[in-house]
């Protein structure tokens, strides 16, 4: 079954297209990522999958189960939009990580307010994602005292630990010098081998072409182009996507 399926999603802000007729669906341990240039509405798109934004038309359904659907999604509770909203993750380009609060504690904080939650259980299993984003031994310290690098694999183990079905990334490394976005972007691939469904906003070229399984470009607002990642890189069916491949590769 298709972990993921949206339907006609747009966004017009005051007037003006963000983007439209979204339209494009993945199966489970797929690796997505979206690219296009400066403000073509990746990160809109995102934050409309993760309920941040609602869309102004369209559906989505996650395991076949509707999502969001723009006709009903003003009617639903609050805690019924945060339960949906579990179903995906984000991760930030900033991190996000709350600067009182240790590397542990950002990662308990959300799943701690869960009904029922055992907490010794799920010390364990921040501690073990700490260890595979390879810090086990920064849990007790606070976001100023670690690298950007370091934050934004806080930030990761912050949402893996919520088992999303889904999780997505807006410009995970865009904030980082070069030598710390390697180390991110090993994790991420990490979780790409173990299969973990992802959505990926990147300019990351080569790692786009490394990781996904499928390559969405948009421009303008527009979704030009879904490919498979080989056939993307190697031969793009349109002119504005072979155009934004050959900027890449002049830089
Ligand atoms: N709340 C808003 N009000 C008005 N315009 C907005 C709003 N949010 C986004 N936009 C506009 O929508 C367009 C798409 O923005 P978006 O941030 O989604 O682009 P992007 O593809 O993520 O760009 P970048 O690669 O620079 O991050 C931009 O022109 C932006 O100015
Ligand atoms: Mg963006």
């Amino acid at each position: 079954m298709k972990v993921l399926e949206v339907k006609n999603l747009s966004k017009t802000i005051d007037g003006t297209v963000i983007f439209k007729d979204a339209n494009f669906d993945m199966e489970k341990g797929e690796v997505i990522c979206i690219i296009g240039s400066s403000g073509s509405g990746k990160t809109t798109l995102l934050r409309c999958l993760n309920l941040l934004e609602v869309a102004s038309t369209g559906t989505i359904f996650v395991d076949g189960n509707e999502y969001f659907d723009y006709k009903s999604f003003a009617k639903l509770k609050d805690e019924e939009i945060r339960n949906r909203q579990l179903q995906l993750g984000l991760v930030f380009q900033n991190f996000n990580l709350f600067p009182q609060y240790t590397a542990l504690e950002n990662i308990l904080l959300a799943p701690s307010l869960r009904k029922g939650s055992n907490k010794e259980q799920l010390k364990n299993d921040a501690l073990n994602l700490l260890d595979q984003v390879g810090l086990k031994d920064k849990a007790n310290l606070y976001p100023h005292q670690l690298s950007g690098g370091q934050q934004q694999r806080v930030a990761i183990a912050r949402a893996l630990i919520l088992n999303p079905e889904i999780l997505c990334f807006d410009e995970p490394t865009s904030a980082l010098d070069p030598e710390l976005t390697v180390e991110v972007l090993k994790v991420i691939k990490d979780l790409a081998s173990k299969n973990k469904t992802m959505i990926i906003v990147t300019h990351e070229m080569s790692f786009a072409r490394e990781v996904s399984n499928k390559i969405i470009f948009m421009d303008n607002g527009e979704i030009v182009e879904i490919s498979d990642s080989s056939t993307f890189f190697t031969a793009p069916r349109t002119e504005r996507a072979k155009k934004f491949l050959s900027n890449y590769k002049n830089n």
